[in-house]
This record gives C-alpha cells, structure tokens and sequence, in this order.
C-alpha cells in the first residue's frame, strides 16, 4: 500500500517544545505517522543561521528528539531523523541555490521580518538561503504532502517554482509536494499578551507554557495569565483572547468541547478556570516528562534510534540525489 508522504521538521532551538507547537503541528505529526509515510526532521542546520553555542545546540537536538519519541512518534511507523545527519540536504540546497534567483529569494518575507530582528546587515546569507535549504528538504524526500502554517506558505510555494523549474531546465527529479492543511490544530496565543501567538522567539518566558515545565512552574503562568476584567468565562476571541485562549487549551488537552466546558464554567470565575486548567496541564505532561527524561537518561541508545532514522532518511535522499547530479551533468 503507497501512503502518501508527508514531511516536516522542527527546529531545536529551545530547551523544550511548548503547547503551541504541540497543538499547533506535533499532535498531528503523531496522527499523521498512521495513515502517512511520514518524515520527521530535527532541523538543526536550520538553528544555525542566528548564531548559537554549540554545546546548547547538541543538547536541544537530543531533547528535541527525546520530545518528539516521549510524544508518540514510533520509529517503527515513522522516519525520525536529525538533519544535519543526512548530508544530501546541504548538497541538494546548493543545487538548488543556483537556480534560485537573488531577486526571487530577497522576496520571502520572512527574511525580511528576520532580518530586521538581526539588523540587515548582520543578518547571515544563511538565514537569507533558508528557504532553499527548506526545499531541499522536502524535495529530497518526494514529499506529496507538506503541513505549513501560513507563515510557511510562500516557502512552500518556491518549493513547487524550484521543482517546476528544474524539471524544465535539466528533467523530472522531484515530485511536487502540495500543502496540507492540518485538521484538528488550534492556534495558541501568548499568556501575558493573547493577541500574539505563543512563540519561543517573541514570547516571554511568562507567555509560554512548555512541555517540560514543572507543575508548579506552568501552574504559576496559568494564574498569571491575562484576562479581561469581565467574569464570564465563554468562548469568544475576540473579545476575551485570554479567557478563550485558556478554554481553547484546556478542550484541546482534556478533550471536552467547548460548550460543555462553558456549560461547566458558568457561574464560576477565572480562577476557578485557571486551578482546573493548571491541573490539567500539569496531568497531561506527566507521562511527557516522565518519557523525555527515560529517552535522556540512556543517550547512546536514543543516538542509535536517531541513527538507524538518518541511515532510512539517506536510502531516500541519496537516490533523489543521484538523479539530480546526473541530470545537472555531475
Ligand atoms: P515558534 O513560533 O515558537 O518559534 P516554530 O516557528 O518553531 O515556533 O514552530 C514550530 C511549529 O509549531 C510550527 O508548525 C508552528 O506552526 C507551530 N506553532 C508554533 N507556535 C504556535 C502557536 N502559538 N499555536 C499553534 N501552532 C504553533
Ligand atoms: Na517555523
């Protein structure tokens, strides 16, 4: 039976995923390993292009993947791989980079909000070629499907121009992958500010509620989190961010709906919602916790599971890189 492919990566750079990249993208990842033929990536060369340490690196790459395992992802219906560990992605990018044009690159908008972060001058050529290594990770593995947020979207779509433009320039080597929009996701906003999106990068550590937070810690954000001073708890993002972004949590992680939730709330307060909510939380990343620290404790067995994952990636990349070599007249 051929499942569709799918593919997507993540990238190591914090100590711990949080809830929106759980229930944003990570929730479904594990879903999707059972009706997909899915490739999962650690993207760690993609963590280089700000500047980092890399003894910090080399640790987040093994939590990342420790988190990735403790969340349900089975190497055995999975491809669970660490990027840097499968060299065509840097060879394919080159490739690719050549027939990306300056123009064409300088339009992704996400270097531009990036590199205003960075400053435009300091910003890396890496972090200006990102979105072609991120073709070439999808390319490599014949993805048909690929899960993007919106953010994602014209990446995806100079994925599609890259593999059209190659085909027509030296001969088919790539199928061309199709967004996929995941069902079942919710958007998670930022505690302190629940206008904003959840984020490592612009959150505080406040706004964030992380996989492998204490229960104390997460209970403390939880109290802390912003609401409006009305005393209804009812579902409506508009006009109670804070108060619908904590209900959009707690049915997503207890699995009730939101109207028996609000059926259940009515007549308490906020704080009711947040003591629930925070144990809630905390009985949800338990056994996550409790997974992560069992993969961590025995590291060379979870570089072996990283191992044979990369040595399954490289069958694939290697042959889609064979074609192109040959095509390009290597
Ligand atoms: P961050 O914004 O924290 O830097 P990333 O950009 O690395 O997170 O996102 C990793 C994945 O998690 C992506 O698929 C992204 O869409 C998803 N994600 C991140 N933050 C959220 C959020 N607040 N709500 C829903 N999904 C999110
Ligand atoms: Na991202």
């Amino acid at each position: 039976v051929d499942r569709p492919r799918v593919l997507s990566g993540i990238q190591p750079t914090a100590d711990s995923f949080h809830l929106g990249n759980y229930l944003g993208a990570l929730r479904n990842w594990v879903q999707l390993q059972e009706t997909h033929d899915a490739y999962y990536m650690v993207v760690d060369l993609h963590a280089i292009t700000a500047g980092h340490d890399p003894a910090v690196l080399r640790q987040r790459t093994r939590v990342s993947a420790a988190q990735l395992l403790a969340l349900g992802l089975d190497p055995e219906q999975c491809t669970l791989f660490v990027q840097s560990q499968v060299p065509e992605h840097a060879q394919l990018a080159w490739v690719l980079g050549c027939i990306t044009g300056f123009g064409e690159a300088s339009r992704m908008t996400q270097f531009k909000d990036k590199s205003l972060k960075q400053g435009a001058e300091r910003a890396s050529v890496g972090l200006f070629t990102y979105p072609i290594l991120q073709a070439a990770d999808i390319l490599l593995y014949q993805a048909n499907l690929v899960p993007v947020g919106e953010d994602q979207r014209q990446h995806l779509e100079l994925t599609r121009d890259l593999a059209q433009r190659f085909a027509s320039q030296f001969g088919p080597a790539f199928t061309l992958p199709e967004p996929y929009i995941l069902k079942g996701t919710a958007k998670i906003t930022d505690l302190q500010d629940p206008t904003a999106k959840m984020s490592k990068s612009a959150s505080t550590p406040a706004g964030i509620i992380e996989l492998l937070d204490p229960p104390n810690v997460s209970a403390k954000k939880i109290r802390s989190a912003v609401t409006d001073t009305g005393r209804e708890i009812i579902y409506a993002p508009a006009e109670k961010p804070g108060i619908s972004n904590l209900l959009t949590i707690y049915s997503a992680l207890s699995g009730r709906t939101m109207e028996d939730l609000v059926a259940a709330y009515d007549g308490k307060g906020y704080g009711d919602l947040k003591k629930d909510l925070a144990e809630v939380v905390a009985e949800f990343v338990a056994p996550i916790q409790e997974a992560t620290r069992g993969y961590l404790a025995d590291p060379a067995q979870l570089d072996k599971q990283l191992a044979i994952g990369a040595e399954k990636a490289r069958a694939v990349a290697a042959q889609t890189l064979r074609t192109v070599y040959e095509r390009v007249g290597f």
